[in-house]
């Protein structure tokens, strides 16, 4: 059946450009600026603690933010021999849901500030993830399915959405009515730590909802190769989705289901009717907004020639405009990459391309904190970049009129086909790519990501991701028994 609930809302989430609202926000973190948090596993029994490890805070690196104990072998295995599916009825569920979005909204102060603290999120983005994060819980809340669960659900969260996704994954796998044994980003326990105690706190069972802190080749492992386990949600890279399925094969029962939402070689495609001034705007936001750490970023632009001069113009003075710094401050546009590991392997890439005589100009990196200037890089195609760049980096081609079918094969070659970004005024032109662009989100003159719950389904196809998309009609089916869902299809 199509989900759909036009008395559901998404959350309002808050104005950055009211004056009392930004208030409002600054007293509610301040509470939290030096706060130590400790984040440890949330298992239903007990298991000897781990020595505490600091999380860190990638602006500040003398921030003392707070500690995380990993999940020993023996918390993984009462996490996954207790794990009870949730006895609930679906109308609970989703009650129990929409109480924990209300909490997590109570709560907004102490999010804002691990976000910036743990995670180098801007206020922006601060805001943008706590309204993801409360339409998930919502929206499969409401839309709570009657048939059989899976049973146990492994979910493995990215750093870069570690409240939004982390809280998407469980929130279906829950509205579902499985248990849930859910492991954080290396980087981000604190945040998910947070968000599970208000989720137990709001009515889930213990058995039902179960946190692993932990790495991804420990713990992540052992959750996704366990026989016991009955599905796996993840979101990361291609690379990580492809050993899990591996795992998967080689030791869980044939069939159980993976989903995963993965990287993106994400392009977009201007012609010579596209607005500039539009363009521009879209082109950064898609690709520096959130330091570039999204998997729908713009990592490939198309100038069509005519225009490029002009625009690429546009472009370095809008860049040059951001300003890069702390996370906590409403004048920061962009904050650190996560970690010295991220930064490093951006930096290299750029290097690379600098050697190659291909960077198009260069902004000084403020000295504290892993940050990487915003950065465009001239390449001839995308087939240019051989890999994603998970950071604040544009490359930028250009083509002829007469060359936009073979652009639009390149970007379909890629293999990838996550988000792709179209600006023109030609309304045949819109359907002409539409139509042979392979990608799971395709945003017509705007920017192209940030998509929201409820309204534009995210996923991809290919090396992307599996499907279905998060946010949409077709998610929790899979989160349901398997037989159920053949039977229904
Ligand atoms: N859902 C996010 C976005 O649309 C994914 O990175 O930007």
């Amino acid at each position: 059946a199509e989900l759909y609930e036009p008395e559901r809302m998404n959350s309002a989430g808050f104005d950055l450009h009211d004056v009392p609202t930004m208030q409002k926000i600054d007293a509610a973190r301040e509470t939290y600026r030096t706060t130590q948090w400790h984040a440890a596993p949330l298992i239903a029994g007990d298991a000897p603690e781990f020595s505490p490890l600091p999380v860190r805070n990638p602006f500040r690196p003398g921030d003392d933010l707070g500690t995380v104990s990993h999940a020993s072998p023996e918390a993984v295995e009462i996490a996954i021999s207790s794990a009870a599916p949730w006895a609930a009825t679906p109308e609970e569920r989703g009650d129990i849901l929409a109480k924990a979005a209300d909490l997590y909204e109570e709560n907004f102060g102490a999010f804002f500030a691990l976000l910036a603290r743990e995670a180098g999120k801007t206020p922006m983005d601060q805001v943008a993830e706590l309204r993801e994060a409360v339409d998930f819980l919502r929206y499969y809340g409401a839309n709570a399915p009657s048939k059989p669960a899976a049973g146990v659900f492994s979910c493995i969260s990215p750093w870069n959405f570690p409240l939004a996704i982390f809280s998407g994954q469980i929130s279906a796998a829950l509205a579902a009515g499985n248990a849930v044994i859910a492991k954080p980003a290396d980087q981000t326990p604190l945040i998910a730590h947070e968000a599970v105690k208000l989720l137990h706190k709001a009515g889930v069972p213990r058995s039902a909802l179960q946190l692993v802190p932990g790495s991804g080749s420990k713990v992540g492992a052992a959750i996704t190769s366990d026989p016991r386990v009955n599905g796996v949600c993840f979101t990361g890279s291609t690379a990580t989705a492809q050993r899990i399925r591996k795992a998967m094969a080689e030791n869980m029962t044939p069939g159980t289901p993976l989903i995963a939402e993965t990287g993106g070689l994400n392009a977009m495609i201007v012609d010579s009717t596209a607005l500039p001034e539009q363009a521009v705007t879209a082109i950064v936001e898609s690709a520096f907004q959130s330091a570039g750490q999204r998997c729908s970023a713009l990592r490939c632009l198309y100038l069509q020639e005519d225009i490029a001069a002009p625009v690429i113009e546009m472009l370095k003075g809008a860049v040059k405009e951001l300003q890069l710094g702390d996370p906590w401050s409403y004048a920061t546009d962009s904050g650190p990459v996560i970690d010295a590991k991220a930064q490093e392997d951006i930096a290299s890439h750029i290097a690379q391309a600098d050697q190659e005589g291909r960077v198009m100009f260069e902004l000084p990196t403020p000295q504290t904190g892993t940050f990487v200037a915003p950065t465009m890089i001239k390449v001839d195609s995308i087939k240019d970049l051989e890999r994603e760049i998970f950071g604040p980096v544009l490359h930028v081609a250009t083509f002829k009129a007469d060359e936009l079918d073979q652009v639009i094969d390149d970007i379909n070659n890629t293999g990838y086909g996550l988000t792709f970004g179209l600006q023109t005024r030609i309304d045949d032109r819109v359907q002409h790519v539409s139509e042979r662009i392979k990608a799971g989100n395709i945003y017509v003159n705007r920017n192209q990501i940030g998509a929201i719950v409820g309204s534009q389904p995210f996923g991809g196809e290919g090396l992307s991701g599996t499907g279905p998309k998060a946010g949409g009609p077709h998610y929790l089916s899979r989160f349901g028994k398997v037989d159920a869902v053949q039977t229904e299809e």
